[in-house]
């Protein structure tokens, strides 16, 4: 009975692979309800997983779709996943620069989870961009130009697509154990040779200690030696936003800006060359620094920008058309002083109260709201001075920020 098995988990047993295979294969038929799956997986969350329960849940999530071969590519494919940050635009921008240098980038993103943006909404943001592409289409594209990012393919590791969902608007996103098997069913459907995670820690990302970072790198590794894949991780901050902007159609022109090379080192420029290396090393064999050359050639040279149009044109996106919202809203720094902190999450939870997250599953997404960093931590402000400009439609009850800019 299903909810004997919901029962079982809730006292912090072990669920055989048998039960794991009934109650979500139940799902992904119809006959488990959302709410039944919904109790399990708060029971997860509350209880947590052994490794071979997690192994067990990684293998059905698989197996509920294909796994491409990517043998016919050329050299070592790497695939990179983030667990999701606030103004986290990286996949937009390292994609193409790793494409540009001859390595093939076949990259399945998702949708916003929690107070995380997506990059598939951020690339819907592009008039006429799609993401829906069949998987003959998605093997025809990375053969033609060497890149392709898509939304999940309904083939692949369909289960998860369903489950992850529902966890968004349930409450049940921060599972370590739900976290890895989600993940890493992904990755091994996707097909890719190697692995790049970037773990995110802070208040702003689904996890928030080094410790739980810590547990799933070690389980996501572990998942990739079941599957002769090498995994790698790189554990990253995100108690402030990544870069200057959050929001789907400004965090895209941002990734341009930083793709044409006129974007100043901060802390979304260093994170993308950290992982860009990370997969080129991964790929060629090279050494880091003569991965980061190669990358600053890239942009330097125009090839990484030429890469990402290349991409938008072949997913018949328009990028002319891009645009932001024209209502604009500035805040002013209520005191003198440097900045200490901007708090991520304050700023995850403004942007999706504009409208550029979801809250529900039904929720339609408004690309063009968004907030715009003016200043960065470190920076000297004075009284009066604009440190944030805010890009609306309605503009909702707003927050205080002298909670979420600290000055002193
Ligand atoms: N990214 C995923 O693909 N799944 C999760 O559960 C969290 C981040």
């Amino acid at each position: 009975m299903i909810v004997d098995i919901i029962n079982k988990k809730r006292n912090g047993q072990e669920l055989s692979y048998h039960e794991l295979d009934v109650f979500f294969n139940g799902y992904l038929d119809g006959k488990v309800k959302d709410y039944q799956m919904s109790s399990l997986l708060m029971a997860i969350c509350i209880q947590g997983m052994s490794d071979e329960e997690i192994f067990s849940l990684t293998k059905i999530f698989i197996d509920s779709g294909d796994v491409l071969d990517l043998s016919f590519l050329p050299g070592v494919t790497v695939d990179k996943h983030s667990t999701g940050g606030i103004g986290d635009k990286t996949t937009l921008v390292i994609a193409p620069i790793v494409a540009s240098l001859g390595i093939p980038v076949l990259k399945m993103s998702g949708r916003g989870l929690g107070y995380t943006g997506g990059t598939i909404d951020k690339l819907e943001s592009i008039p006429g961009f799609r993401i829906d592409l069949s998987d003959e289409e998605v093997m025809h594209q990375v053969e033609d130009i060497g890149i392709v990012i898509t939304g999940q393919t309904a083939s692949l590791a369909p289960m998860d697509k369903k489950i992850y969902a529902l966890r968004d608007v349930t409450g049940t996103v921060s599972s370590i154990p739900l976290i890895a098997s989600s993940i890493m069913s992904k990755k091994i459907a996707a097909g890719a040779d190697k692995i790049l995670i970037d773990i995110k820690v802070g208040n702003g990302a689904l996890l928030q200690t080094r410790e739980e970072a810590e547990k799933l790198s070690e389980l996501v590794i572990k998942i990739g030696k079941i599957y002769q894949k090498e995994v790698r991780t790189i554990v990253s901050d995100m108690n402030i936003p990544l870069g200057y902007c959050i929001g789907n159609s400004l965090e895209v022109l941002e990734a341009i800006k930083i793709l044409q090379g006129n974007e100043r080192d901060n802390n979304l420029t260093k994170l993308c060359i950290d992982l860009a290396s990370e997969m080129v090393c991964m790929s060629k064999g090279v050494t880091k620094q003569d991965a980061i050359d190669m990358i600053l050639d890239s942009i330097q040279s125009g090839i990484a920008y030429q890469k990402f149009l290349e991409l938008v044109q072949a997913q018949h996106g328009n990028i002319d058309l891009l645009s932001t919202s024209k209502k604009v809203k500035i805040i002013k720094a209520s005191q003198s002083g440097v900045i200490q902190s901007i708090s991520a999450i304050e700023l995850g939870k403004l942007s999706v109260s504009l409208g550029a997250g979801r809250t529900t599953m039904e929720d339609t997404i408004d690309y063009g709201v968004g907030l715009e960093l003016l200043k960065q931590v470190g920076d000297s402000v004075q009284k009066g001075q604009e440190i944030l400009k805010i890009y609306y439609r309605k503009l909702p009850s707003l927050p205080d920020f002298n909670h979420i800019f600290l000055i002193k």
